[in-house]
């Protein structure tokens, strides 16, 4: 049953408007002695020609309480509704269970497919803590579409395309020793490469011979092609043991160099359509009317780019997948990119360039002595994900020294740590990266939310609990209504998570259901003498266990059963 359409279609039968529309006016209160939902009545002001508290009076007495509402009162602009405690938890509980792992998803997707382009690493570069948010933030999404009916189309957009592969390959040739790369992995490739940007100063003939090499690579060289190949498997091997840490898969690595062949159609679309200017040589789109600069489509050695590149990539996405949304997890610094090539797409004349979503985050940087500064910013990933693992690692030995298994504990609560605090805020907000705040158990964090769900887990297999027939009216005290509808408030967020593509909002739903769940613990006593109430404590214990876990698989986070 869904309490907040009731209010809307009562409130609907009392004022002009659908209740559709009133649905979405509906607000949830700050403090849950202002009811359950409140309306307000600022809004039907105009409508009605009369002063907001007036028509809050006048609409509290009128509306007929829908079933499960237990009260309607007027305080100020504002209708408070109050649910009946026992009609809303036997309404919440018996969803969760109904639904079970599927709580809070839907088919509201109908089967569309959503790209989600993420994590897109570079080849020969060294996968460092800023891909970070990317990769999370990406397959956060990836499973939220998921859960709400969408077919989720993971993309990892290669950077394997580019001059600097030509450099790669003389490096390689001068100072590069086959063994001494395959065993030190994407570390020596950026070794080399550093050391053909020293020796280039001095040496320029260096680039020439690049551009030979790079050429060679386009041409589709043997040689070349096999070299290029090798440092692919060189970085994808590195990165795809990070995603397996992750738990992170795709559906596709179609990167940079996959649309070689197809920068043809770009080109000659945009020729066809009138949009290309030649600029000093290059091949250009101009935005001017859009108050941006031009997005450059071939350079003047007929070299295309990035922006081409990203066209090419979106019609054949378009092509394949027929999206509903086309997203794309990548760093604010590359706002404007984004900007002027959608701008272009929409030029085109296709009306789903309104589809592409730039889904942009902020940077992530250390307190002092949080990364080793040692390699500057470079500070890779996978040292990040053990650091964190043998933190915790410590940290358990010290909490919990009879822990069995503490090893794969501790790498569930480590890397959960890590994925929870590029998912606590707001994408777009800079993430300041503490290890003592990420790894605090009693902090807003995820090991807190871990710890949480452990708790209900143990409180369940103490009591060998079995579901069974539950009485709800026993679950009215405050506490207990304050999971309940913290549990209730789950779905909604899963829904805004998706609309906003910021999975911060099932991280904090998460965090709600785990702070009212450890308040009820303490507070009420769960192994009550009554049968009947112990039953139901345990069935809302079970609840919260299973939607502690539902959101934390959302964001790809585990969830132990013992910590
Ligand atoms: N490889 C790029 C970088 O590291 C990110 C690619 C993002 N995806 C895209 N379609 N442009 O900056």
């Amino acid at each position: 049953m869904d309490f907040k359409m009731a209010i809307a279609t009562t409130l609907a039968a009392a004022t002009p408007l659908g209740a559709d529309e009133l649905n979405t006016w509906l607000e949830t209160p700050p403090s849950p002695e202002m009811g359950d939902y409140a309306f307000p009545c600022f809004k039907l002001a105009k409508t009605l020609r009369k002063a907001p508290p007036v028509i809050a009076q006048e609409l509290a007495m009128a509306i007929v309480l829908p079933k499960g509402v237990a009260r309607a009162e007027a305080a100020g602009g504002y209708v408070n509704f109050y649910l009946d405690k026992a009609a809303q938890a036997k309404a919440v509980l018996e969803r969760v269970f109904a639904e079970g792992e599927r709580y809070g998803g839907s088919d509201m997707g109908k089967k569309r497919n959503v790209c989600i382009d993420y994590s897109s690493v570079n080849i020969a570069k060294p996968f460092h803590i800023g891909h970070l948010p990317t990769t999370v933030i990406g397959s956060a999404l990836y499973r939220i579409y998921n859960h709400l009916g969408f077919r989720s189309v993971g993309i990892n957009h290669l950077g394997d395309w580019g001059t600097q592969f030509g450099k790669m390959i003389v490096a390689y040739k001068l100072w590069g020793d086959r063994e001494t790369i395959d065993k030190g992995g994407v570390d020596e490739l950026v070794k080399i490469y550093v050391r053909y940007h020293q020796e280039v100063e001095s040496d320029p003939t260096l680039d020439d011979q690049a551009r030979a090499w790079f050429k060679r690579i386009e041409d589709g060289d043997v040689e070349a092609l096999e070299l290029f190949e090798w440092f692919k498997t060189i970085t994808l091997k590195e990165v795809e043991e990070v995603y397996d840490i992750l738990g992170i898969r795709f559906d596709s690595y179609a990167g940079e160099s996959f649309y070689n062949d197809k920068m043809g159609r770009v080109v000659d679309e945009l020729r066809e359509k009138g949009l290309l200017k030649l600029d000093q040589g290059a091949q250009i789109v101009d935005l001017s009317d859009y108050k941006m600069p031009p997005c450059i489509i071939l350079r003047s050695d007929g070299a295309t780019l990035y922006a081409t590149r990203d066209i090419a990539a979106a019609l054949y996405r378009k092509d394949t997948y027929d999206f509903a949304k086309c997203l794309y997890v990548v760093a604010y610094q590359q706002d404007l990119h984004f900007r002027q090539w959608f701008k272009v797409v929409e030029l085109m004349g296709y009306d789903w360039a309104k589809d592409l979503v730039h889904v942009s985050f902020g940077m992530v940087s250390g307190t002092e002595g949080a990364f080793s500064t040692r390699k500057g910013n470079m500070v890779k990933l996978r040292d990040v994900l053990s650091a964190a693992c043998e933190k915790t690692y410590d940290i358990i030995c010290e909490k919990s020294p009879d822990l069995e298994d503490k090893e794969t504990i501790a790498k569930q609560v480590g890397v959960g740590a890590l994925v929870w605090n590029s998912l606590y805020n707001g994408r777009i907000k800079d993430v300041v990266f503490d290890w003592d705040a990420v790894l605090n158990f009693d902090g807003e964090t995820g090991p807190y939310a871990q710890y949480t769900h452990a708790r209900a887990c143990s409180v369940l297999r103490k009591a060998g609990y079995a579901p069974g027939a539950v009485d709800y009216s026993v679950l009215a005290d405050a506490e207990a209504a304050a999971v309940v509808a913290a549990i209730g408030a789950f779905p909604q967020a899963v829904v805004e998570a998706m609309e906003k593509n910021e999975p911060y909002f099932v991280t904090r739903a998460v965090m709600g259901v785990c702070a009212a769940f450890n308040k009820f613990y303490y507070e009420q006593r769960i192994m009550a003498d009554d049968e009947t109430v112990r039953a139901a404590r345990l069935a809302l214990t079970d609840a919260t266990r299973q939607v502690i876990a539902v959101g934390l698989g959302l964001i790809g986070v585990a969830a132990p059963e013992r910590m």
